[in-house]
């Protein structure tokens, strides 16, 4: 994508005066009654009988949904071509590699082109950390904009993914000890989840990684860091798993991928530091043998696929609220 500047730390323009949500961009700015309102609306997508499933696939009838990812994704981009699916939406997905932004459009008169055939919904995600909020701030009224993934900065859907699952695995969010260990770093999921956890009530978030993985100043967002993974997880309930991203890293932060792993890999040593019954979260794509152990990956306390069943529910109920039809379906 053609670079443009990026101001993200002004208000966001995610909520109206009235604090309807016109866009997902970010969970910082949101309270914690919208947030419980969107899990508490994805319930209603999950197991639904065949009559809700018909009235479910009319609430975006008539409504074009554009999934717009810069960077590749598997998981993100199926779950709301999915999600928009069974919401009644005709659902577009565009390869930026056949794309003219590589002619030189830029990403603004892309979207305005694609606005100008009636798209109703934008799921962006991007290299660069803003691009979302940047489109945001240019579409009329009507359009709707979801961060799938933005730099280092946002990933707002995977958090809210997440704590639907450890709701519906471990229940009140309030009662439970988390740790996200990795690439804290250049992980915008982790951002994301740190917001979400501190909002909804945590009872504790510690973030555990190598220094050299840990931003400057992580302990103002509210979380207690540690660069030992076996007093990191002492007591802890939700193992929050990260992907190792070598792609971002800019220089070497890690001696290598083999002592990244003996330091700082999930094995079920580790895991049986935790408390008992501690589950184990990964948003995926994981490698194996490098930040996590296959046998704890595929484990009963994995809960990694069910992340991903509850990603077409949860991203139903965000499009849903999005269009203003999220009465109809928990009516
Ligand atoms: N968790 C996540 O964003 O995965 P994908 O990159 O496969 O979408």
């Amino acid at each position: 994508m053609p670079s443009q500047a990026i101001n993200t730390s002004s208000r966001t323009p995610q909520v109206d005066d009235a604090g309807r949500l016109k866009h997902f961009l970010t969970i910082e700015g949101l309270d914690k009654a919208q947030l419980l309102r969107l899990l508490d609306s994805a319930s209603a997508f999950i197991g639904a009988d065949t009559e809700k499933q018909k009235e479910q696939a009319s609430l975006l009838e008539g409504h074009t949904v554009v999934n717009l990812f810069f960077e590749d994704s598997t998981r993100t981009r199926t779950t709301f071509e999915i999600a928009g699916k069974r919401l009644g939406a005709a659902v577009i997905n565009l390869n930026p590699s056949r794309m003219s932004t590589r002619k030189g459009e830029t990403v603004l008169d892309t979207v305005r082109t694609l606005e100008a055939m009636d798209t109703d919904i934008f799921v962006v995600r991007d290299h660069a950390s803003g691009t979302a909020h940047l489109i945001a701030r240019h579409v009329p009224p009507h359009v709707h904009i979801i961060n799938a993934g933005d730099g280092r900065h946002a990933h707002p859907t995977q958090a809210m993914l997440d704590m639907y699952t450890i709701r519906e695995h471990k229940g009140d969010i309030s009662n439970l000890r988390f740790a996200i260990v990795g690439d804290i770093l250049h992980s915008r999921v982790a951002r994301s989840q740190i917001a979400a956890l501190n909002l909804l009530g945590a009872r504790e978030v510690r973030v555990i990684a190598p220094a050299t993985l840990l931003p400057t100043e992580i302990e103002r967002l509210g979380v207690t860091a540690f660069t030992d993974i076996d007093e990191g997880l002492k007591d802890i309930d939700v193992i929050m798993m990260l992907r190792l991203q070598l792609e971002r890293m800019e220089g070497k932060l890690i001696p290598s991928t083999q002592e990244y792993f003996r330091c700082y890999g999930l094995n079920r040593v580790r895991l049986n530091r935790a408390a008992p019954g501690a589950v184990v979260m990964h948003p995926g794509p994981m490698n194996r043998g490098l930040e996590i152990a296959s046998d704890v990956a595929d484990s009963e306390r994995s809960l990694i696929l069910s992340q991903v069943t509850n990603g077409i529910a949860v991203r139903m109920a965000i499009m849903a609220q999005l269009v203003d039809a999220a009465g109809v379906q928990t009516a």
